[in-house]
């Protein structure tokens, strides 16, 4: 046999991942073993996967359009409601165009295997997600990874106008969010481009949702290449890049995994479409987000795990060995409370952690049966 499949020592370290049989879930609840549990683990930051608006959206469009794309964008895929979409994405981030993908982890493929040659250096933050950092060891630039949110050893590791830094809005594992004014001025001094993974942003900062960079005072047209996902805050699935028109002109036709892949479902681009109008009105939820942010940061505070600084809806504890991590996730669950057990190599080794992640469709109830159960368990 040429492949060792065994996961024995995984399993003994308290690595070995399985799914879980999750029957529904959405931004509040979740459904597994007939039970329902408090969902403190997914990315439904305002709770809008199950919104009516979304609904109808898609229910509409699977009518007038089916529920296939039928082909690849630059085949026959890319059909009206993509462009409708496109331009209320640059409308709304102030992007002069922008393209679409069925997954966030593509788009930053797309990005970043396309765009650099051999000659060329790729900065990212040592806690940049998978995607980004797997695109770029693929890619044949070389890749340097400075630490997190360092901008002192950032600039030390440049070199001028020969690559991309990339840094994400709210880093998905740590909750917390990149100092992108620094980061705009350090990639203007070296002349070099700058990227923005905008996942866990998007939606839940800045004024109408536009993300991190409008919460930092900075405008979309300082970065060079500006990408959101569809999955989190806007509650359905998919990606965006934004960025110049002859970006944009150039990935159409270079970027491999937009060419060659069936484009996003006209029920889904429609759900987004919905999404996005309802998260440019959503201040009373993001407020609400807020408020509960901080309930649990009060709430949380005395326990013995370090609560990592974070402003936004990720809201990791570190609890650091693998095992007591499970065994935390076990008790809580126990309770109807389900968080993510995170564990290496999605986070440094040592660092293992519940990610707890708040939604606004969370009620100042639900988050204080977590902190009480989070007490309890210790
Ligand atoms: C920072 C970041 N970028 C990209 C992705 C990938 O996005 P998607 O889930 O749409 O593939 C994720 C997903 O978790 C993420 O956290």
């Amino acid at each position: 046999m040429p492949f060792n499949l065994s996961l024995a020592e995984r399993e003994a370290a308290g690595l070995k991942r399985s799914l879980p049989a999750i029957e529904r879930v959405d931004g509040r609840c979740l459904y597994a073993g007939g039970r329902q549990y408090l969902n403190f683990a997914g990315n439904d930051y305002l709770g809008l996967s199950r919104a009516p608006e979304l609904l109808a959206a898609s229910e509409q469009a699977a009518r007038e359009y089916g529920v296939g794309a039928v082909a690849s964008p630059l085949v026959v895929g890319h059909q009206a409601i993509h462009r409708e979409l496109e331009q209320v994405l640059c409308n709304w981030l102030g992007l002069e165009a922008v393209m679409l993908f069925s997954s966030g982890f593509s788009a930053n493929q797309a990005v970043i295997k396309a765009l650099p040659g051999k000659e060329h250096t790729l900065w990212q933050d040592k806690l940049n997600h998978a995607s980004l950092q797997e695109a770029g060891l693929l890619s044949p630039a070389r890749m340097v990874r400075f630490a997190h949110n360092d901008m002192r050893a950032l600039e030390r590791k440049l070199t001028p106008n020969a690559g991309l830094i990339i840094s994400e809005g709210v880093f998905s594992m740590d909750g917390d969010t990149a100092p992108w004014p620094g980061l705009v001025s350090l990639a203007r001094q070296s002349g070099n481009w700058l990227m923005i993974d905008d996942a866990h942003g998007l939606g839940v900062l800045g004024k109408e949702g536009r993300g991190t960079l409008n919460e930092q005072g900075l405008e979309a047209s300082e970065v060079n290449i500006f990408m959101g996902t569809f999955g989190k805050a806007l509650g359905v699935s998919g990606a965006f890049v934004g960025g110049s028109r002859a970006l944009i002109d150039y990935l159409h036709n270079l970027g491999r995994s937009y060419i060659y892949s069936t484009h996003l479902p006209p029920p889904q681009t429609a759900a987004v479409l919905a999404a996005v109008r309802l998260v440019q009105q959503a201040d009373d939820k993001r407020d609400h987000l807020q408020t509960l942010i901080h309930q649990f940061r009060d709430g949380v505070a005395g326990l013995p795990f370090m609560l990592l600084p974070s402003n936004t809806a990720i809201q990791p504890l570190i609890v650091g060995e693998e095992h007591k991590t499970l065994e935390l996730a076990a008790a809580l669950k126990q309770q109807g409370l389900w968080t993510g057990a995170i564990r290496p190599p999605t986070v440094p080794k040592g660092s293992a952690r519940l990610r707890i992640t708040l939604s606004a469709a969370h009620t100042k109830a639900d988050v204080q049966q977590l902190i009480n159960a989070l007490h309890a368990a210790l």
